[in-house]
């Protein structure tokens, strides 16, 4: 150990010796890795809980996974990992435990936070959110006229509204379909606008969710919110509490903006926004999908955290995707990464992982406060197959920059699909196969040449291959299916941040913005004059000024 912190990851002989591995492996092509060793396939394969991961289509060979293991071992990812199951205070730079593995324990398990076991009361909060749910999908719970619920709206941001949309949209066909729900999230206030001018007051449930009940876009919308229920409902005062509940940590302050605590769902400060959706933040999805399949949701969380914490290195389905990101972006210097899901109910799930993955190792310094010389978390992007086929991937086949990226698909189409429907997911699962193939093992010139095309256009035409991929293959996209996935990712991301030496945990870098924006508004508003406003962004308010006519 240096003074202040861990040996600097690129000081460590294990990286040192992943860096001569890469000299050596030079231009290796996934042709001749898959030439030279028949099993490759079936090696280079994993099966968990529902999921089949299949990496043999990555730029590894046995020598890299070893030393991508070592390298690991070397940063102790296995002792941040007990440290994190065991609820120490892994997020050094806010001082809180990171347990969102607690909200998906069994109910004898014991998990400790100073102490005290937070199991029984993450099962408490659990039951009463099955009981509200159960309420509001039977029609018990009525609105200020006695009418039923028939809408629910989730007011939110960032975690406390990627997840819940995320989840509601993957697992439509597991909802109850006769209510609507809606996800509101940007201040932007045409959000609102355009998700309740169709909505009856009387039979909408807004449900304000947010960790710390101070995020600005999120009262800004809960307080609109509300004046459109007033204004719809006569001005009874009353009607708030049939109308609106909370989710949060802050007790006070959900008090204070006039919501019945008794209306509220409570969570912990030791779950992270972006780790949340488990919690009673996913309130909006437990009413949609119901308690029974919510904790089919749980479970499936809960096989990868124990695949996780117990699968030996070599077939730990976290700590593989984890290392093979550390390994293209130290490596092959890949700046970001491809989640493409041939899914259309996963259309919210790269927006949800982008949160995940960036918030959380998008990080400058080491959790010592050292700018760090190794790159860290990745560009998270993508949209579902197939039509980002018709749109960005040209780029992936044929463009400059190699970009690792994730195909996710399921064996089965939703059951609810007609025949004529379901027929179609062969069409859209052989797509996912073939552009799997296409980028690891692209087209040679000969093979241009082969099909009679004018030497002009071969370079044109020639598929250079080597982008690598993993396939992710479940049998049905499910509620534990999709609890699986999101847990995957989750500690994908951890043993990230575990290599790099980051706090994965903390987001200090979404800050300044909020601070700027609260000073520059009087400005926009009033023509306040700000102290210390540049030159650039003094001209840009005067001119939406002059715009707005003020
Ligand atoms: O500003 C970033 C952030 O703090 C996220 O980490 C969080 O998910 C989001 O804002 C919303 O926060 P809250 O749930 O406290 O409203």
């Amino acid at each position: 150990m240096t003074e202040g912190g861990r040996v600097r990851l690129d000081q460590l002989p294990e990286w040192e010796a992943l860096a001569v591995h890469r000299r050596a492996l030079g231009e290796v092509s996934l042709r001749e890795l898959f030439d030279r060793d028949p099993e490759r396939a079936e090696r280079l394969g994993l099966a968990v809980g529902g999921l089949y991961l299949d990496y043999s289509k990555q730029l590894v060979t046995d020598e890299t996974l070893r030393l991508l293991r070592e390298l690991a071992r070397a940063t102790d990812v296995a002792g941040l990992r007990e440290a994190m199951f065991r609820g120490e205070r892994i997020n050094v730079t806010e001082d809180r435990a990171v347990l969102h593995t607690a909200l998906r324990a069994p109910a004898d398990a014991v998990v400790e936070v100073d102490g005290e076991n937070v199991v029984p009361a993450v099962h408490a909060v659990l039951a009463r959110l099955s009981d509200f749910a159960e309420r509001v999908r039977s029609g018990a719970w009525r609105g200020h006229t006695g009418q039923r619920i028939e809408t629910v709206v989730n007011i939110g941001i960032g975690g406390s509204d990627l997840g819940p949309a995320m989840a509601y949209e993957a697992l439509l066909p597991f909802t109850a379909r006769e209510l609507d729900f809606r996800f509101v999230s940007n201040v932007d206030g045409s959000d609102l606008h355009e998700a309740v001018r169709d909505l009856d007051p009387a039979t909408t449930l807004f449900i304000v969710a947010s960790k710390t009940f101070t995020t600005i876009e999120t009262i800004t919308n809960a307080t609109s919110a509300r004046q459109w229920l007033l204004d719809g409902l006569g001005g009874d005062q009353a009607a708030v509490a049939r109308h609106f509940v909370a989710v949060s940590t802050n007790a006070e302050k959900v008090a204070a903006f006039g919501i019945d605590t008794a209306n509220m769902f409570e969570f912990w400060d030791w779950v992270g926004g972006r780790y949340s959706y488990d919690s009673a933040i996913g309130l909006s999805l437990l009413i949609a999908i119901g308690p029974e399949r919510f904790r089919e949701m749980l479970d499936g969380f809960r096989l990868m955290d124990e695949h996780f914490r117990t699968a030996p290195a070599e077939e730990n389905a976290p700590l593989l995707l984890g290392l093979l990101g550390v390994w293209y972006g130290a490596f092959f210097d890949a700046q970001s990464h491809a989640v493409l899901p041939y899914s259309h109910y996963l259309s919210q799930f790269t927006a949800y992982l982008q949160q995940l993955d960036m918030e959380s190792n998008g990080k400058r310094v080491d959790r010592s406060g050292r700018p760090v010389t190794w790159q860290t978390g990745p560009v998270v992007w993508g949209t579902p197959g197939t039509n980002g086929q018709h749109a960005y991937y040209q780029l992936l086949h044929q463009g400059t920059k190699l970009i690792p990226a994730d195909l996710i698909g399921f064996a089965r189409p939703v059951a609810e699909l007609a025949p004529a429907l379901a027929d179609q997911h062969d069409l859209l699962m052989a797509n996912l196969f073939a552009q799997g193939q296409a980028l690891a093992f692209g087209k040679t010139p000969d093979e241009v040449r082969a099909e009679g095309v004018a030497e002009e256009l071969v370079p044109h035409r020639t598929f250079p291959g080597d982008r690598p991929t993993t396939t992710i293959l479940a049998d049905e996209l499910s509620p534990s299916v999709l609890g699986q996935l999101v847990a995957l990712y989750e500690h994908k991301v951890f043993v990230q941040g575990a290599v790099w030496d980051i706090d994965s945990f903390d987001q200090w870098g979404v800050e300044l913005g909020k601070v700027l924006a609260k000073r520059v508004e009087p400005a926009l508003t009033e023509g306040a004059e700000v102290p210390g406003l540049d030159a650039s962004t003094a001209g840009l308010v005067a001119r939406y000024r002059a715009l707005r006519g003020r």
